[in-house]
């Protein structure tokens, strides 16, 4: 355990209170060692910004995200109906759908250029091979989440593109059809697959993201970013 740290007793009340928290909470260490004195190297260019801005689009979509499931009805019946609804009565729900499929495109380009990045400075060689094997498992997470939002509409593009995609794991040599049958939760993609796949957008997959996100970070800071 750590040494308790004292503060005079004349202390400022804020100077007490972060005291108080620092000797039960790493506060002030964690904010040292990953903001106000994480060492980055000066010569960082155009190619560096992308890592954040893939954090600030991640954060865009969970807030729209929140809204828009404020008024979706995960339902074969009612979902096409209630995005209707999200796209005409909703007070700014136009802007709120919009910013979240439009954002879901901008996910991939922000994260493509931060993937190239990646490639064309090596960053993924030593030390920084677990930052990258995480971004893998990032994109992998990510291209799993896209797809599953995009079935949420129950439009017909939403429809034939679950077809399409869902029978590409029917593929899988030996244990396919049984695969894709896991998946659909029916044998048509039907009122189970809606359900699963809001489940699987909404909750598991972000809260994956989330944590690959903050072990992708980590690991970063662990060995300090690459430089061009
Ligand atoms: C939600 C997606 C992602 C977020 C929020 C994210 C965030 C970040 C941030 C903030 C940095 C530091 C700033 C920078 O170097 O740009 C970084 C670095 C890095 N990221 Fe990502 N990242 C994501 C996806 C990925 C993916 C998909 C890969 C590769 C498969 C990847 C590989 C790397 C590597 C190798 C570095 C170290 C770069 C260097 O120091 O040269 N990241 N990431």
């Amino acid at each position: 355990m750590a040494e308790f740290h004292e503060v005079s007793p004349n202390a400022p009340a804020g100077e007490k209170l972060l005291n108080w928290v620092d000797n039960r909470f790493p506060l002030s260490k964690l904010f040292k060692e990953h903001m106000s004195e994480y060492y980055a190297p000066k010569n960082f260019n155009f190619w560096y910004i992308f890592g954040s801005l893939s954090l600030l689009v991640l954060v865009i979509q969970i807030v729209t995200g929140i809204f828009l499931v404020m008024h979706y009805k995960p339902d074969a019946a009612l979902a096409f109906g209630s995005v209707e609804y999200i796209m005409r009565d909703v007070p700014w729900g136009w802007l709120i759908r919009y910013m979240h499929s439009t954002g879901a495109s901008a996910f991939f380009v922000v994260v493509y250029l931060h993937m190239f990045r990646g490639l064309m400075y090596g960053s993924y060689r030593k030390p920084r091979e677990l930052i990258w094997l995480f971004g893998c498992g990032i994109f992998l997470a990510l291209m799993a989440e896209a797809f599953m939002g995009y079935l949420l509409p129950w439009g017909q593009m939403s429809y034939w593109g679950a077809q399409v995609i869902v029978n590409l794991f029917a593929a899988v040599p030996f244990v396919g059809p049984d695969l894709a049958l896991l998946i659909r939760g029916d044998f048509v993609v039907g009122d189970a697959t809606l359900n699963r796949f809001f489940s699987f957008h909404v909750i598991a997959v972000p809260l994956l993201l989330l944590g690959l996100v903050v072990a992708h970070i980590i690991a970063l800071h662990e060995v300090g970013s690459n430089n061009p």
